[in-house]
């Protein structure tokens, strides 16, 4: 599978998967061929994700890891030892670290800091952040020296996120799109399904395409597996110029989904 910095274009999400569901799906995903797979602390799966890996029988170099640090997990008395404790539930140290949330302020360079020890310390191979505005990308890549590959944010055909995307790539990192499917509202959209009905090929393989052909990874949950098959099929739909500005176009309507109180950044659109 194609690779942007490092990381498989096409991943599992997993939120918000638990108990025998996660198992299940995970073991699903990875027996269709899904070798990236995202987690986090605050998802209260990462016991269950590190079973299903290990029970796959796929060597670990094959596989590639995402998790998370929780925002309550921020300060530096808890940082580290919460990142050891993801690793011994996901039996080793993971492919790639995020910052779940913006740190407040008082907290964001030495977050960041902390950040790229663990990656030092042999916790992550990579590391990279989540839900971070433009300027915030700024300052955490020159607190990380560079060492940032990734920022995770919502991105759909629904929301215009692409001067994040520019600034991102200005400064060496990729997008990893959370809710790439809106979940599901962008199967509603007219011109997807148009293009869709057009290519024979589902509304939200057409959705997922969009994305992957700007080189931005996807992660797309499911607890089905002929839609986890048919996610991985968006890896082969080739989408002309003019549907992808056509997509590009219903993006201007600018519907964010995931926007917590409390943790949530002024967003840059
Ligand atoms: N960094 C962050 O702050 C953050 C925030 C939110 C999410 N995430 C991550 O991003 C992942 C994906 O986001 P998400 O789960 O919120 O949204 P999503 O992937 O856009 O949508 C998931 C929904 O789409 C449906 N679906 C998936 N594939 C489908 C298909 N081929 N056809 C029809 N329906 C399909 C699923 O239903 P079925 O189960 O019925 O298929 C599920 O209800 C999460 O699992 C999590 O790992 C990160």
């Amino acid at each position: 599978m194609k690779r942007v910095n490092g990381i498989p274009i096409l991943g599992f999400g997993t939120y918000p998967l638990s108990s025998e569901e996660a198992d299940r799906a995970i073991a699903t995903a990875l027996e269709l061929g899904f070798r990236h797979v995202d987690t986090a602390q605050m998802y209260g799966n990462e016991a269950e994700v590190g079973r299903a890996l290990a029970r796959s029988g796929i060597a670990r170099k094959e596989l590639y890891i995402v998790t998370k640090v929780d925002p309550g997990n921020i300060g530096a008395d808890r940082f580290l030892s919460s990142v050891e404790r993801s690793i011994a539930h996901l039996d080793g140290p993971v492919d790639l670290l995020l910052i779940h949330w913006p740190p407040q302020d008082k907290h964001f360079d030495k977050a960041v800091e902390l950040l790229v020890e663990a990656k030092d310390r042999g916790l992550t191979g990579a590391v990279g952040v989540s839900n971070f505005t433009i300027a915030m990308m700024q300052r955490a890549q020159a607190r990380a020296g560079n060492a940032l590959i990734a920022n995770q944010v919502e991105f759909h055909p629904l929301l215009d996120q692409s001067r994040v995307k520019e600034e991102a790539e200005k400064l060496g990192m990729v997008l990893m799109a959370y809710c790439p499917l809106a979940r599901g509202e962008a199967m509603k959209s007219k011109v997807i399904q148009e293009i869709g009905y057009k290519l024979k090929r589902p509304a939200s393989e057409v959705a997922l395409a969009w994305i992957l052909q700007q080189n931005v990874v996807a992660i797309p949950m499911t607890t089905k597996r002929e839609n986890a098959a048919s996610n991985l099929r968006a890896l082969d739909l080739v989408l002309s110029r003019a549907d992808m500005d056509a997509i590009t176009q219903v993006s201007h309507g600018n519907r964010r989904l995931i926007s917590p109180p409390g943790w949530a950044p002024k967003w840059d659109s």
